[in-house]
């Protein structure tokens, strides 16, 4: 049944097989793909892409986007979930045996950002297949099955955490900072959102916060006013959001509201999964309800287990993140050029980061079941 939902039995919300290559008619088109850091490094990439995006690039991307169900910009979907390959086919997932099809600027940190995001995606398959387990013992009432699953999905959100902290190893803070944060970055949408609760906002797009397009971006024959949407965050990781709506988190109004909108940064069909777990009965209802110790002290394990790899992830960010920004402001960051000034305080996605990520986790450590 996850296959309905095109979610892999191996590889969970892992493209199993990405296309390297495709027909000779698009070499043009791969040719650049291909040589995106060389090109953008060495200053050729806008002698072949103009800044207004061109019709002949924004139709197909606006139209394979429409058919993807996706926005035309670049998502977690695309940098990570169907960007990799294995070097040697018979090889195990892991690093070492592990490349990215398509590449951007920022060298080795680049791909190891990109890969330890697709461990951590890796890593969370057993949970995914524990949490459909899960709503089966719900709906077919079986407590042991339920404890089963609930054991094995605190494990594999453990595992998640073990899997993240490799970013440590293979990812540099400057090179991260400097050269990477600027191809995931967006544009104000969210921001705004953020700010004022204001959706219809989301119809006006431009990419103003992108230094290298300040007058926002056209994508000719799509329309005359530049489009604006949100940069790549893994916040469109379908797993987080899966979890916390079988472990019955919600929340705030306005972290809701981003997260909600990072849903339609997600292929359709996984999207359509968390609509499933959202209308499955209630897992908490029913151990509250089932009075049952071992229920309660499982679910708890997974809710606390998914507030430390959240409390991990802000440690991450705060490296990332608030270490890059400082080193920047002193000009430590060598040859690398300046990020957007915007992306000091921002997410990629456009949250005001430190805050709304402590809501997120505080939210998920208020679920904990008091025993008595
Ligand atoms: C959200 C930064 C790696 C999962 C965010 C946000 C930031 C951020 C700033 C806030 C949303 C936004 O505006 O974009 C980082 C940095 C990373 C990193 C600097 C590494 C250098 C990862 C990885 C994962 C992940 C590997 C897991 C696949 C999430 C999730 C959210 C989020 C699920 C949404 C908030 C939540 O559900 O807790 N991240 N992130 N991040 N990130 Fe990361
Ligand atoms: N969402 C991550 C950031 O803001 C990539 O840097």
């Amino acid at each position: 049944s996850l296959e309905r939902f095109h979610i892999s039995e191996d590889y969970g919300f892992l493209l199993p097989d990405p296309l390297k290559e495709l027909s000779d008619y698009y070499m043009p088109w791969m040719e650049i793909a291909y040589n995106l850091p060389v090109m953008i490094e060495s200053h050729q990439l806008r002698v072949r892409v103009d800044v207004v995006l061109p019709r002949n690039l924004a139709l197909p991307l606006v139209e394979v986007s429409r058919t993807l169900g996706l926005p035309p910009i670049l998502v977690h979907s695309d940098l990570v979930l169907a960007n990799w390959k294995k070097k040697d086919p018979d090889g195990p997932l892991e690093i070492r045996n592990l490349d990215t099809i398509v590449s951007l600027p920022g060298g080795e940190s680049l791909k190891g950002f990109i890969l330890v995001t697709l461990l951590v995606e890796k890593a969370a398959v057993p949970g995914i297949k524990a949490l459909a387990q899960a709503i089966n013992a719900v709906l077919q009432p079986s407590d042991d099955d339920l404890l089963q699953a609930l054991k094995q999905l605190k494990t594999s959100i453990a595992e998640m955490t073990k899997a993240l902290r490799q970013m440590h190893d293979y990812v540099d803070p400057a090179i991260f900072y400097a050269a990477i944060r600027i191809f995931l970055s967006g544009n104000q949408t969210v921001r705004e959102i953020w700010n004022k609760e204001d959706s219809k906002r989301n119809s006006k797009f431009s990419w103003k916060d992108n230094p290298a397009i300040p007058e926002g971006l056209i994508y000719e024959g799509v329309s005359e006013e530049p489009l604006k949407y949100s940069g790549g965050s893994a916040a469109q990781s379908t797993v987080f959001h899966a979890f916390d709506e079988l472990l019955g988190v919600c929340h705030s109004k306005e972290s809701t509201t981003f997260l909600h909108r990072m849903r339609e940064y997600m292929p359709p069909s996984h999207r359509a999964f968390i609509e499933e777990v959202h209308s499955a009965p209630s897992l908490r209802e029913y151990i509250l309800s089932s009075g049952s110790c071992l229920l309660c002290e499982a679910y708890n394990q997974c809710v606390a287990t998914l507030a430390e790899l959240r409390s991990y992830h802000i440690s991450i960010v705060a490296k990332y993140i608030l270490t890059g920004a400082a080193k920047a402001k002193d000009g430590g960051l060598g040859h690398l050029p300046g990020p957007p000034q915007a992306l000091a305080e921002r997410g990629t996605g456009g949250t005001t980061v430190f805050c709304f990520l402590r809501s997120v986790r505080d939210t998920t450590l208020g679920r904990i079941i008091d025993p008595s």
